[in-house]
C-alpha cells in the first residue's frame, strides 16, 4: 500500500529517485519557459530555459519531460509535466498530474518520487492541494490486473513524498489516501467477473469492509426479501440459479439522535446483467459484470465514511441480483408487485435496474433515510446523451441537487442535470398495471428510467445518478488505468460530510 509523507525541505535538497512538478503553457508567441520555473531553471543552469526555446518543454497538457541526473538538484530525475493554461488549472489538474506521474514512472519501475507542488493560485488550502496529490497518487497506481499472472513484476508506487506544503497539509494526505482506496475498492469490485462476484459474495465482501472499519452490517436473504414483499428485486432475481441479496450498512455518528436527517446511499447491485428473456446482444456483454458499479460506488463511500466520520448518519442499500434467462425467468408482460404495493407491467426484462432499485427505495425510506441518493449503471440511453464524461444526474428538488453538485465540484467529478417533470409520466403509464418498466416511444430513455424511480420516493428529497457511461474508462488516461473507474465515491463523501439536512 501506498506510504505518504511530507517533506519540507527545499526541493533541490531532497534525495528521490524522481522530483515531479509541472510547467504551465506560456502566452508568448516565442517558446520559451514558464517564468515560475525561473528558479528551477537557474539551477539547472538553464537547461530548461533551452529545452524550452527548442520546443520540447511547451507546458501543454499531456507533455512529459524527463531529465536525468538534474544539475543542481539531489534527486535522480527530474520530471516536468505538462499543465496547460494556468488560469485553467484546478485542483482536479492536480490530481490528475499526480496520477499521471504516477504513472508514467511506475511503467519505468520507479516505487518512489516527490511531487513539488508549486504555490497554487486557486484558492486552494495546503491540506487540500496534499488530499488532491495523494489521491491522484493512489488512484494512478491501481490495475485492473489480479487475474494476470504475470503481475508479480509489475511495478507500483509505493512511497511518495509531498513537497512544497506545510505541516498542516498532514491531515489533507490521510483524507485523500482514505478515500482513494475507498474508490480503488469499488474499483476492485466493479473489475470482478460475474462468477468471482455473484450477490452472496458481493454481499460477504461488503460484510467483511463493515467488520474491518466499523460499520453495521445487515444481509438479507432471499426469505427475508420475501417477507418484506420485494415483488420487484425477486423477479429480476428468479431466472438465476444464484440467490438475491439485500445488503444494508449503516454508519451512524456518535452525536446522532432522532430527528435528525438520515442519508440514504442506494446503489444498483446487479452482479451480471445479460438482459433476461429479453436478451442482450452477444457483442459487449461481458461488460455487463460492471451492471453494479452504483452498489460499488456505495460500499465504497461507506467505508470511507466510517474512517472520516462525519455527523451525519448515512444507510446504504445495495440490491443485488444477477439478471438471466430461464425457464423459472420473469417474462415481458408479467406483472409484479413492488414492495411499495405499485404494480409494474414488466415489457421489457432488460430494463431489471429500475426494477431492483425501486424497492431498496422503498427500503431505505422505510429504515430511516429522509433524503436519498441512488447510484445506477441504469441505462443506455444516458451513454448516448452524454457519452462517458458526464454522468447524469435527475432529482425531484432542486436545492438537493445544488448541494450535490457543489460536492462533485469540489472533488472534480462530473454530473450534468437531465430533467425530470412530470409531461414525462405518460411515458410509462401501463395498459394494465400503475406503471410499466419502460418508456412507450423511443426516445428519452434515461428519463423514462428515473421518471420510474421517481415513483418509489415519495416526497423524500432524491438524487438518481445515472453512471452507465462513466464508471468504465474504455481508453486508459495517463492518471488512470483502462476499466472501472469508482466514479461517484468521492462526491458521495464529500456530499454527506457537508450534508447540513
Ligand atoms: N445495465 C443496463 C444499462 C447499460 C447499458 C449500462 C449499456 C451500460 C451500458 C440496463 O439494465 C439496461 O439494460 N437498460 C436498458 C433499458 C431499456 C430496455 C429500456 C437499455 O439501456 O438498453
Ligand atoms: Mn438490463
Ligand atoms: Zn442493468
Amino acid at each position: 500500500m501506498l506510504k505518504v509523507k511530507l517533506n519540507l525541505e527545499a526541493p533541490e535538497a531532497i534525495e528521490t529517485s524522481a522530483l515531479v512538478t509541472w510547467a504551465f503553457q506560456e502566452t508568448a508567441a516565442e517558446p520559451r519557459l514558464e517564468t515560475g520555473l525561473a528558479a528551477f531553471d537557474q539551477r539547472t543552469g538553464g537547461r530548461l530555459a533551452e529545452l524550452a526555446a527548442g520546443g520540447e518543454l511547451t507546458g501543454r497538457a499531456g507533455e512529459t519531460l524527463l531529465l536525468h541526473q538534474p544539475a543542481g538538484f539531489k534527486a535522480r530525475r527530474l520530471l516536468l509535466l505538462g499543465a496547460g493554461k494556468p488560469e485553467k488549472f484546478s485542483l482536479a489538474d492536480l490530481r490528475n498530474l499526480a496520477g499521471t506521474a504516477a504513472r508514467f514512472l511506475k511503467s519505468r519501475g520507479i516505487s518512489e518520487f516527490t511531487f513539488f507542488i508549486r504555490p497554487l493560485q486557486i484558492g486552494t488550502s495546503p491540506a487540500d492541494a496534499a488530499d488532491a496529490a495523494a489521491e491522484g497518487v493512489a488512484l494512478g497506481n491501481f490495475e485492473p490486473d489480479r487475474y494476470q499472472t504475470e503481475k508479480k513484476n509489475r511495478k507500483a508506487i509505493e512511497a511518495l513524498q509531498l513537497a512544497g506544503l506545510t505541516q498542516d497539509a498532514e491531515a489533507g494526505v490521510r483524507r485523500g489516501l482514505i478515500l482513494a482506496e475507498a474508490q480503488n475498492f469499488a474499483r476492485e469490485l466493479v473489475n470482478e467477473p460475474g462468477n468471482r462476484l455473484t450477490p452472496r459474495l458481493f454481499a460477504e465482501r461488503a460484510a467483511e469492509v463493515a467488520r474491518q472499519v466499523g460499520l453495521s452490517a445487515d444481509i438479507l436473504e432471499e426469505n427475508r426479501l420475501r417477507e418484506l414483499k420485494m415483488g420487484a428485486l425477486l423477479s429480476v432475481a428468479q431466472g438465476s440459479e444464484e440467490p438475491p441479496r439485500l445488503v444494508v450498512l449503516t454508519y451512524t455518528p456518535q452525536t446522532w439522535e432522532q430527528g435528525k436527517p438520515v442519508l440514504g446511499f442506494v446503489g444498483k447491485g446487479v452482479t451480471f446483467d445479460s438482459g433476461g428473456i429479453s436478451i442482450k446482444p452477444g457483442e459487449g456483454m461481458e461488460k455487463m459484470k460492471y451492471d453494479m458499479a452504483g452498489g460499488a460506488a456505495m460500499v465504497g463511500a461507506l467505508r470511507a465514511l466510517a474512517e472520516l466520520k462525519p455527523g451525519v448518519k448515512v444507510i446504504g442499500v445495495i440490491p443485488l441480483t444477477e439478471n438471466l434467462p430461464s425457464g423459472r425467468a420473469q417474462k415481458p408482460g408479467d406483472v409484479q408487485i413492488a414492495m411499495s404495493g405499485k404494480s409494474i407491467e414488466v415489457v421489457n426484462t432488460d430494463a431489471e435496474g429500475r426494477l431492483v432499485l425501486a424497492d431498496a427505495l422503498t427500503y431505505a425510506r422505510q429504515l430511516g433515510a429522509t433524503h436519498l441518493v441512488d447510484a445506477a449503471t441504469l441505462t443506455g440511453a444516458i451513454v448516448v446523451a452524454l457519452g462517458n464524461v458526464h454522468a447524469g444526474a435527475f432529482t425531484n428538488n432542486q436545492t438537493f441537487l445544488d448541494a450535490f453538485q457543489a460536492s462533485a465540484c469540489a472533488v472534480g467529478e462530473k454530473f450534468w442535470p437531465m430533467p425530470l417533470d412530470d409531461d414525462y409520466q405518460d411515458n410509462i403509464k401501463s395498459a394494465i398495471a400503475d406503471i410499466q418498466n419502460v418508456g412507450k416511444g423511443r426516445g428519452g430513455g434515461a428519463i423514462n428510467g428515473a421518471m420510474f424511480l421517481k415513483e418509489f420516493v415519495g416526497e423524500t428529497p432524491w438524487i438518481h445518478l445515472d453512471i452507465a457511461g462513466t464508471a468504465w474508462l474504455e481508453e486508459a488516461k495517463p492518471w488512470m488505468a483502462k476499466g472501472p473507474t469508482g466514479m461517484g465515491v468521492r462526491t458521495l463523501v464529500h456530499f454527506a460530510e457537508h450534508f447540513g439536512g
